[in-house]
């Protein structure tokens, strides 16, 4: 199997825990994206179902294959998310993000009873950091907010440049609410909580990549099949 038809199979896999009648989070990502197209075609075939997309390229992909859509001010509360991951340690937490999708993200997976992560097998990893770690923040005072992210991670004992990411047209990149996107190059992150609660603190920062303790089941395509990982 390439790595699409692994992410695919991951994403299929992923609909044995969907139900009639589920209120689901959709994820962003190529991952996200054959999840999202799998559910249609059971919509297609009468499954009822209603979603919350966590980014605008997924609202207008569900819309456009006829995925029933509500937000999280009609529904506050889903029972299930099925979203990607940048990298995937072995107790589940993640790095999120890659795609800019990483506030929403994490707003809906939090609102979510159950989240559960589908990748190929590139995503797991013994210890998380070496993708870039996406820290999303406010325009306005963005060099100074830079600043407080780089001595929190050197402080934490992950130095490294937190980079801001730059769209296709060399301007900033801009994410559906509006933010800019730090990605902050530390390589390993030996304590992912107390990063993610030092970076939380930070004036400027709207959220970070770090997903800890949000999913419990990894699913995950490889080239002879799909693996479950089970968090207890
Ligand atoms: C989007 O912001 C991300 O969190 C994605 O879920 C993540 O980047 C995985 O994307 P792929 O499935 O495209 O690798």
């Amino acid at each position: 199997m390439d790595v699409e038809a692994q992410k695919r199979a991951a994403a299929a896999r992923a609909l044995d825990f969907v139900r009639p009648g589920m209120r689901l989070g959709l994820g962003t990502g190529s991952t996200a994206k054959h999840f999202v197209e799998l559910l249609a075609e059971r919509v297609r075939m009468g499954f009822d179902i209603v979603a919350v997309p966590t980014s605008e390229a997924t609202r207008a992909l569900a819309e456009k294959l006829g995925i029933g859509l509500t937000t999280l001010d009609e529904t506050p509360t889903l029972d299930l998310t099925v979203d990607g991951a940048d990298e995937i340690g072995p107790d589940l937490t993640l790095i999120k993000g890659g795609g800019g999708a990483l506030l929403r993200e994490k707003i809906v997976a939090a609102a979510s009873a159950q989240m559960v992560v589908i990748a190929d097998r590139s995503k797991l990893v013994e210890g998380i950091g070496r993708f870039p770690l996406p820290i999303e923040i406010t325009p306005f005072g963005a060099a100074a907010t830079r600043r407080a992210v780089e001595a929190v991670t050197a402080g934490v004992g992950c130095p490294g440049p937190a980079v801001l990411r730059k769209a296709a047209n060399g301007h900033a990149f801009v994410t559906d609410g509006g933010h800019w996107v730090l990605d902050a190059k530390l390589q390993h992150i030996a304590d992912p909580p107390t990063l993610a609660a030092r970076l939380a603190a930070i004036p400027g920062v709207m959220e970070h990549g770090l997903f800890i303790g949000l999913t419990r089941v990894a699913i995950v395509g490889g080239p002879h099949g799909v693996q479950l990982i089970e968090r207890t």
